[in-house]
């Protein structure tokens, strides 16, 4: 298998990877990152969300030879057990998880968001959002939990 180079939450990381292979699968099988989940596998749910020089996308669709050199950041590099990211915290404080299988996803995408406007209106958000399924849905939770974010 082709030699693959990837920067994974500011680390540089050398392995082998088919052509065919996702970001998604080299990330979780080969990298043991597990934030990310694996749902529709066909950039429809947005359970695999990472960032991608900063902006967030479909890991589940992108090869990861596409992606060479780039800088990826997963929910591990979001933020740390001691210092979480504010919307992380957001969605502890709006106790917004139930099942937990959208949170990588819905905390990735959200966090891109704000990244680039700290105070989104509600209607941003939810269209921010839009593209990110919870299929026990706790919607309202979650929107909570990105507003108190954006505070
Ligand atoms: Fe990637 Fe659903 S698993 S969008």
């Amino acid at each position: 298998m082709p030699e693959l180079g990837l920067k994974v939450n500011g680390r540089s990381v050398e392995l082998r990877a088919s052509h065919e292979a996702s970001l998604l699968h080299v990330l979780r099988n080969d990298l043991g990152l597990n934030g990310p989940k694996f749902g529709c596998g066909l950039g429809q749910c947005g359970a695999c969300t990472v960032w991608v020089d900063g902006t967030a996308a479909r890991a589940c669709v992108i090869p990861a030879h596409g992606v060479a050199g780039r800088e990826i950041t997963t929910l591990e590099g979001l933020g740390t057990r001691e210092h979480w990211h504010p919307v992380q915290q957001g969605f502890e404080d709006a106790q917004a998880a139930q099942c937990g299988y959208c949170l990588n996803g819905m905390v990735m995408q959200a966090a891109a968001l704000l990244a680039r406007e700290p105070n989104p209106s509600e209607a941003r958000i939810r269209s921010e959002l839009s593209g990110n399924l919870c299929r026990c849905g706790t919607h309202v939770e979650i929107l909570d939990a990105v507003q108190r974010a954006a505070l």
